[in-house]
């Protein structure tokens, strides 16, 4: 047996991800030693209470409560508490007392990632984060190493495993959204509090970590425009439906040009997507990754987007590449950021609409909501008209579905206000964007 130099290694958090690593660490210690040129030992496991159940079988000796002990002396810390703090101090300490660190927590890189890169900069530590975005699937490498090189143009990616699952069981049962809620927490995929995923939160984490790393520009969460999936109901999964498309919570990060120069977008919302994207046979907690790059064209990337063992797949990943740095040795690879793009608001954004309207049943309220699109520089592409209600021979009350060309959001959501005032719109059943044509 090859005699390697022993890299201690300190694991904060032993939750959903954090036991799933602990348990693969102990079980392949010796290939997981033979990929990385050291012997990886596992040298204690911090936690909040040290006697809780566990998912894994780990041995007791190695859980504490006393974090700061561990971080001291450890050459690579694992943080998969999540949160803010103790995350980030927690980070900082191992940071400046010589570790590499691992983490998957999207929320601390979305909000603090600067500051920790600029600390691991300065020491010449190196910070990893595959699991970050998107669990299991590679796509932190792919964007930071492998498309160096090219120049992204846009990724549009299902990057919640949580909303995914209960939008794709809401598509296919006609499931309610707070009925599969629940399954989505017992199955380990929702965030400990899970409004972060179904508000949106999360996937705003992730797409600002995503354009970060595309866009090679700082991209604070302030900056990414953000709607959940709340407001999504079987009706307008129904909708949907008939018109050929399937409602999916989509993070989209776009390169923009016009005569001024560049510039970036980062929005994350439920969108429409025709049946046929590739995105639209993305099923359950999977996630997605489709990016088009100016010389690589269409890439997707695909696989668990949540889920304890596989998340710790990525973070196991991450270990063994700490670890071969740091047998090696030399200055870690700092986040080029220098392109400093300029992040527009969501109002400068052009997309298509799906608009849903129940209006009064009488001659000429089509043209007067024909008229309204028109003056507000909204092209009808589509138009469906089904009667809703009829009283004996009386008007009634009709449903129309309007699919627009492109338009400027700023320009749609003044023409929305003016349809429901406009006094034949009696409700706006939804408005909804459509991403990938
Ligand atoms: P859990 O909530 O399941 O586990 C958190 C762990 O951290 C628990 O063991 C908890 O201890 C410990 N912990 C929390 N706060 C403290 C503290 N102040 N001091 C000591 N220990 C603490 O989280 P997950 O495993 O689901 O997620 C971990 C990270 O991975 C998060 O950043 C999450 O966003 C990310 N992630 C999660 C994925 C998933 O599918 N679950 C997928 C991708 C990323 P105790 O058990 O004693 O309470
Ligand atoms: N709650 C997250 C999800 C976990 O559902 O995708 C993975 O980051």
């Amino acid at each position: 047996m090859t005699d390697y130099r022993r890299l201690r290694v300190a694991l904060l958090g032993a939750g959903a991800v954090g036991s799933q690593v602990a348990a693969l660490l102990l079980r392949h210690g010796q290939e997981l030693a033979d990929r990385a040129g050291a012997t990886l030992e596992l040298v204690g496991i911090a936690v909040r209470d040290p006697a809780a159940k566990r998912d894994a079988d780990l041995p007791a000796e190695l859980f504490t409560t006393d974090v700061e002990p561990l971080i001291v002396g450890s050459d690579i810390v694992i943080e998969l508490m999540g949160g803010i703090e103790p995350a980030r101090s927690h980070l900082l300490q191992a940071i400046n007392s010589g570790a590499d660190v691992v983490t998957a927590n999207k929320a601390l890189l979305a909000t603090h990632g600067p500051e920790i890169f600029d600390a691991a900069d300065q020491v010449g530590a190196q910070v990893y984060y595959e699991a970050a975005a998107a669990g299991a699937i590679p796509i932190i490498r792919p964007l930071r190493d492998s498309l160096a090189g090219d120049r992204v143009q846009r990724i549009m990616g299902i990057v919640n495993g949580t909303t995914n699952y209960i939008l794709d069981r809401m598509d296919t049962e006609g499931a309610e959204l707070a009925d599969v809620l629940a399954d989505a927490q017992r199955l380990g995929y929702a965030e400990a509090d899970p409004t972060a995923d179904v508000e949106g939160y999360d996937a705003a984490q992730k797409a600002a970590i995503l354009a970060s790393l595309a866009f090679h520009t700082t991209v604070p969460l302030e900056s990414v425009h953000r709607e959940g999936i709340t407001g999504i109901d079987k009706a307008m999964m129904d909708a949907a439906r008939h018109a050929g498309y399937v409602v999916k919570l989509l993070a989209v990060c776009e390169r923009l040009t016009d005569g001024s120069g560049e510039s970036i977008s980062v929005r994350v919302y439920p969108a429409l997507i025709d049946r046929t994207h590739p995105l639209a046979s993305v099923h359950g907690a999977n996630n997605a990754v489709f990016v088009q790059a100016e010389a690589a064209g269409n890439l997707m990337f695909y696989g668990a987007g949540a889920g304890g063992v596989q998340t710790a797949s990525a973070v196991l990943g991450d270990v063994v590449s700490a670890a071969r740095r740091h047998i090696a040795g030399g200055v870690g690879v700092g986040e080029s950021t220098r392109a400093n793009l300029p992040i527009v608001e969501i109002g400068r954004v052009t997309t298509s609409y799906q608009i849903t309207l129940e209006v009064d049943d009488e001659p000429g309220v089509l043209a007067t909501i024909a008229g309204i699109l028109s003056e507000g520089r909204v092209s009808i592409a589509t138009l469906e008209q089904t009667v809703v209600t009829e009283a004996n021979g009386e008007p009634g009350v009709a449903r129309l579905v309007i699919g627009t060309h492109k338009a400027l959001e700023q320009d749609l959501s003044e023409t929305v206000r003016r349809l429901a005032a406009s006094g034949v719109v009696e409700r706006v059943v939804s408005v909804l964007r459509v991403e990938g044509d």
